[in-house]
């Protein structure tokens, strides 16, 4: 009773505080959680009630999402929150109008005209190759120009872009191969006139040529014409070449017999070793929305009649091997520890031949909550990377990847394990970071990776609009408001730092750039897409596949 009692107690006093920060805050909602034993009882759930409904008239404000997690057996944690209009924060307003400015700045202008947005604008270290514009950085940008109006720059960026794309086939391993897009390009001059000059990797620590740029430009692409109407763009024959380009270097047959696609390490935003080679999440989730996007775009005639029947026959086998073989919860956790092993043959129940031994279960068993889940990191032959991964798990929602209830479990996991996904910056690249020999033998004694430091754990804010996307889109909005709340705190403060280091993401990235555009736009993107959710429809994919694909295929079908 005396427990039930100092309960009650701090609920109220962490309410009132609730409705402190949200009188301050427009458009805001604050999420108000409590940690209630695991007898959670109607009764506790009925003085919250009681308490929020006298909130709800002190503040004149709605509350949504009561329960959040509800359905969930096992809940240890009442969420709630609450939005409506209050006055809009002086900390809120300062942000947004530091970070339009420095957006603004750092435009970079080709043949007088805007191109894109330079990686980074801190006037105090050198650049390195963050004077160029990185395909992958630019889409926050773009999406917020095209939110803005100003799809004249993203229309520039893709028909410049494409025009870098390789377009013959090479056997030459000094080459970039045909359909890679450049991880970045600067313009450069010559005898005073100005061109574009592309970096495949070639230049880059490592020698990494992006995987992702491709798939980020198709995606670009399919935003542009749902933002602007402008279908004649993406229908253009050169347009049409590249896409089928970037899709052929993905769907080519390879040493392996997997939907998914086959990548070296360090070919996507986590450009350096970090035992990501094979199939990792992050791609594989960009990949399946670029070929969701690619089934859009094509257009349906003889000369894409094989690319379009190479994508529909990839998208269902990819879908499976995702939602099934990656997917971790509580009961697939039960089944992996309960894997027979050197199975043989194509009834095999453990088709990667996991070995139980290779998986930390003490960890995650204490770790992962009932009520969440989450995609694995990577999967191939006896391996299956337990990390999470934010940006393949929040793709994974917006493109509709995982299907709804896995895509409430992956948002109930970042709720429940909000210290260590969020903590002071949201959001985690990677959890947990490799420690000890691992971090010495997987990334090979990297210091800039160190243990929870830049890729290795640390807090990357350009993850925010991707979090406010994903939450959005599954109606919880409440996370995504309260994510944004302890970005505003720091980010302007802290000057937009590029990552954040330690644990809990208190510390500004040891050798993290200062004004970091996708930082910028990040948090930018994700103000827009919480003020006005239609935005979602430029990024977002439906369920609804099989619909979509059988009138394509029906159109294919009828052009033989
Ligand atoms: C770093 C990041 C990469 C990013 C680039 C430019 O190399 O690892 O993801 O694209 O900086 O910001």
């Amino acid at each position: 009773m005396a427990t039930d009692v100092a309960i009650y107690a701090a609920l109220v006093v962490y309410l009132l505080s609730v409705v402190s920060i949200f009188e301050r805050s427009l458009f805001a909602s604050s999420l108000a959680k409590v940690a209630i034993s695991s007898s959670f009882s109607s009764s506790s759930s009925g003085i919250c009630f009681i308490v929020l409904s006298n909130l709800r008239s002190l503040t004149n404000c709605r509350l949504t999402n009561w329960l959040s997690a509800s359905n969930c057996s096992n809940i240890k944690l009442c969420s709630f929150s609450i939005e409506g209009e209050g006055k809009l924060s002086d900390r809120s307003l300062a942000a947004q109008e530091q970070a339009w400015e420095a957006l603004e700045k750092s435009i970079i202008y080709y043949h007088g005209q805007a191109i894109g947005t330079i990686a980074a604008l801190d006037p105090d270290i050198s650049a390195l190759n963050y004077d160029q514009c990185f395909i992958r950085d630019f889409v926050s940008s773009a999406l917020v120009f095209l939110i803005k109006g100003r799809s004249d720059i993203v229309r520039y960026f893709l028909e410049e872009t494409l025009k870098l794309q390789p377009k013959t086939v090479q056997l030459d391993c000094l080459k970039p191969s045909r359909g890679l897009m450049p991880a970045s390009f600067k313009i450069g001059s010559f005898n005073g006139r100005e061109y574009l000059k592309a970096d495949f990797g070639d230049h880059a620590i490592g020698r990494v040529a992006p995987a992702d740029a491709g798939l980020w430009w198709i995606i670009l692409l399919r935003a542009y014409g749902i933002a602007t109407g402008d279908t004649n763009l993406a229908e253009r024959s050169d347009f049409q070449e590249g896409i089928r380009l970037i899709l052929e270097l993905c769907l080519v047959t390879r040493f392996d017999m997997y939907p998914m696609v086959l990548v070296p390490d360090g070919a996507s935003m986590i450009d350096r070793r970090l035992g990501l080679y094979g199939h990792p999440l992050d791609i594989q989730s960009l990949f399946y929305a670029a070929l969701r996007a690619s089934s859009e775009l094509l257009t349906p005639n003889k000369e894409n009649q094989n690319i379009i029947h190479a994508v529909y026959n990839r998208l269902g086998p990819l879908l499976k091997q995702l939602r099934e073989n990656y997917w971790l919860d509580s009961e697939r956790l039960n089944v992996i520890y309960r894997f027979q092993v050197e199975e043989y043959g194509e009834e095999a129940l453990n088709q990667f031949n996991i070995y139980s031994d290779s998986i930390p279960f003490y960890r995650l068993a204490k770790w992962l909550p009932e009520a969440g889940g989450y995609l694995a990191g990577n999967l191939g032959p006896s391996q299956l990377d337990c990390r999470f991964f934010s940006l393949g798990n929040l793709m994974a929602i917006i493109s509709s990847l995982a299907d709804e209830q896995q895509s409430h479990q992956i948002l109930n996991l970042i709720e429940l394990r909000w210290s260590d996904l969020i903590g002071n910056m949201p959001m985690k690249l990677c959890y947990p970071a490799l420690e000890d020999i691992e971090w010495r033998i997987v990334t090979g004694a990297d210091p800039k990776n160190r243990p929870w430091s830049y890729h290795n754990g640390g807090s990357w804010p350009v993850l925010l609009w991707m979090l406010a996307a994903a939450a959005k889109k599954m109606d919880r909005g409440e996370l995504a408001h309260h994510a944004i709340a302890i970005a505003e705190r720091r980010l302007t403060e802290d000057g937009w730092p590029e990552y954040y280091d330690g644990p809990d993401g208190r510390l500004i990235g040891k050798e993290a750039r200062k004004y970091q555009t996708w930082t910028i736009a990040g948090y930018l993107l994700a103000k827009e897409l919480i003020a006005d959710p239609s935005h979602l429809k430029l990024i977002a994919f439906e369920p609804a596949l099989s619909t979509i694909d059988e009138s394509q295929k029906s159109k294919v079908e009828s052009q033989k």
